[in-house]
Formats: C-alpha cells, sequence, structure tokens
C-alpha cells in the first residue's frame, strides 16, 4: 500500500517536507558522513569553487544586477554602474566569504536538525522575496542555474581527487547530488513552486500537443 504524504503540510512544514524528501532520496546519516568526511578534503579548492561560482553569475547581466542593486553597508564602495563592480572590491568580497562559509557549513554539519533546515530556509526566503526589506528577490531560474553549477563544480574536484578509493568517492558523489537536490528543495519551497499553489492555471504550462509526442 502506498505510503501516506499529507500534500498540504509538505508546503507548510519545512521538517515535514524535508523529511519526506530525504526519505524519497534516501538522504541518511550515513550521506551526511559522506559530506563531512568530503569537507577536508574539499576545504582547500573552497576559494577556487566560490570565486568560479561569482565570474559564472558576473558573467550574465542578468544576474550580476542583483550584486548591483544590492549595496547595503558598502555605502563608502557603493558600485552603481556595471563597470564600478569588481569581484574583488570589499563587498564582493564579503558575499564570496558568506558563501564560503554557507558552503562550509552544509558539508560539517553533523546534524540536521531544525536549527540547521531554518538556516538554509532563512537564506531560501532571503533570496526569494520573503525577508522583507532583506529579500533580493532574486529569479528562481537563476538559483535553479546555480545550484546545478555549484553542484557540477565539487562533483568535478571530486571526481579528479586522487587518494580517495573508487567506494567513497562513489558514495561522497552520491552524497554531494543529494545535498544540492535537498537544497533546491527548500530554496523553491520559498518561491513557492508548488502546483498546489495554484499561482498559474496547469493549462497554460502545457505546450502545443502537435509539437512534442511526449506531451498529451
Ligand atoms: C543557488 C544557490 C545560492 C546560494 C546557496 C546562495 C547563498 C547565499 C548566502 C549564504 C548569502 C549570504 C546571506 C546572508 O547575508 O546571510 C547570499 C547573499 C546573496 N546572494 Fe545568494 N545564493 C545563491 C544564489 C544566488 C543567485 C543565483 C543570486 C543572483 C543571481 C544571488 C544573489 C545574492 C546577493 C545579491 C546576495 C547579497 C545580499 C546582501 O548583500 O545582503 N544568490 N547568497
Amino acid at each position: 500500500m502506498a505510503e501516506h504524504v499529507d500534500d498540504l503540510r509538505l508546503h507548510t512544514d519545512p521538517r515535514y517536507r524535508f523529511d519526506y524528501i530525504s526519505k524519497f532520496l534516501n538522504f541518511t546519516q550515513n550521506d551526511i558522513t559522506m559530506l563531512n568526511v568530503l569537507a577536508p578534503i574539499i576545504f582547500p579548492s573552497v576559494p577556487v569553487i566560490i570565486d568560479t561560482i561569482y565570474r559564472k553569475l558576473f558573467s550574465y547581466d542578468v544576474t550580476k544586477q542583483y550584486f548591483i542593486v544590492r549595496n547595503q553597508g558598502f555605502e563608502n564602495f557603493a558600485a552603481t554602474k556595471d563597470s564600478n563592480l569588481a569581484l574583488d572590491s570589499a563587498q564582493m568580497l564579503y558575499r564570496k566569504d558568506m558563501l564560503s562559509m554557507y558552503l562550509k557549513r552544509l558539508l560539517t554539519q553533523t546534524e540536521w536538525n531544525d536549527a540547521f533546515l531554518q538556516y538554509m530556509t532563512q537564506v531560501g526566503q532571503m533570496h526569494a522575496n520573503k525577508s522583507g526589506a532583506g529579500s533580493i528577490n532574486v529569479d528562481y531560474i537563476h538559483i535553479n542555474a546555480l545550484f546545478g553549477f555549484m553542484e557540477h563544480l565539487l562533483v568535478d574536484k571530486l571526481w579528479n581527487m586522487d587518494g580517495i578509493d573508487d567506494k567513497k568517492k562513489h558514495d561522497m558523489i552520491i552524497a554531494v547530488n543529494k545535498l544540492f537536490w535537498i537544497q533546491n528543495d527548500i530554496f523553491s519551497m520559498q518561491y513557492g513552486t508548488s502546483s498546489s499553489n495554484k499561482s498559474f492555471p496547469v493549462e497554460s504550462t502545457k505546450m502545443n500537443p502537435t509539437c512534442c509526442c511526449l506531451l498529451h
């Protein structure tokens, strides 16, 4: 018999939702341990990874714009024009540090307790439009794309590392994969991407049936 899942709670209770997604993906204590084992291995590469992430975000005007708009606390360095905002400016170094700390915390967390879920939820809320004046309101398309890019960077580093046996490497890659899909889900919850949200008619999401045989 199919296990019952409370659809409404999935969209209102972050812990319930996390438990469901974890069970679905089989994200277990073993995955958490694998992430903890990976942490000291990957830490020396974190500055390069973070730098690559920000270069990517600065390579498109549509993503770079968020950093130009958002300059609270950096009035002395405020960049109002595209050309003024450098990747090594004070505000960008600070943001790089924040992302670096976030990534390190994900990897070193030994217990995925409510406080930790709350931390991830808050970061998601801030990117969506749910932290009041603190919100950045980043379009979800960029969040999804960046999670994919970040995962790719981590997997690539890990894959090319010597001295880790195949089984451990495999388990770490699987754990990283789950980690990114879970984070993406926590963020997506803040965007209300669920169809139960009814923010757009289901009909409008269908493509022209004559164009693709997979759609009906
Ligand atoms: C996809 C995964 C992402 C993660 C995990 C992430 C994580 C973070 C973290 C941890 C912070 C610092 C939060 C704090 O101040 O406490 C931050 C800030 C920020 N993020 Fe993201 N971010 C992501 C995607 C993006 C994207 C795609 C954009 C823009 C296109 C973006 C734009 C910003 C901006 C502008 C800030 C600075 C806010 C400020 O200066 O107060 N983020 N992000």
